[in-house]
């Protein structure tokens, strides 16, 4: 069975995220959806948060499963069994960046490869950052979220979570 991991830190889900993700769905048997901790960011939402959208997001999808981890990427994708991380590039920052993270995984884990999906153009401009600002001035998030993870997002509103 071929099993991939795309992690992340989903602050919040987007739909270049879900894009990576319906076409990784399409290469691999199974694909693991990671809500991992960056170390160097701080979140606009909780672990548990960023986790509950996702999980609302990708729960449609067959073959899909999303889960938490809060330690190294290498050791989550050798406990699921996969060989493979899929991450997604926007432009040749990212390449760069995951460039060199490719290398550490896999000298972490030297059977673990990284495979690089070019994100198409439409959504090149896609980040949880700038999906952020939208929230924090209040502007309509449809264009740029999976209406799943929206909906979440409204009932902690309503229920006075956030
Ligand atoms: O969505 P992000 O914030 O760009 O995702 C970055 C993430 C979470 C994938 C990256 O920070 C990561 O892999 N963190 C887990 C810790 C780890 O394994 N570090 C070593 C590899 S660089």
């Amino acid at each position: 069975m071929n099993i991939a991991v795309f992690p992340g830190s989903f602050d919040p889900v987007t739909l270049g995220h879900m894009d990576v993700i319906t076409r990784a769905a399409r290469l691999f048997d199974r694909v693991y959806i990671c809500t991992m901790v960056n170390g160097g960011k701080s979140p606009m939402f909780t672990t548990e948060q960023r986790f509950e959208m996702l999980c609302a997001a990708v729960s449609p999808l067959r073959g899909v499963t999303a889960e938490l981890w809060t330690g190294l990427l290498a050791d989550y994708a050798r406990e699921r069994g996969a060989r493979w991380l899929v991450k997604g590039a926007r432009n040749g920052t990212d390449f760069d960046a995951e460039y060199g993270m490719a290398q550490i995984n896999r000298g972490l884990e030297p059977e673990l490869d990284t495979v690089l999906l070019p994100s198409r153009p439409e959504l090149q401009h896609f980040s949880s950052t700038m999906v952020r600002e939208m929230i924090k001035y209040g502007r309509a998030l449809e264009p740029y979220m999976p209406a799943a993870a929206i909906r979440v997002m409204k009932g902690w509103r309503d229920d006075g979570q956030s």
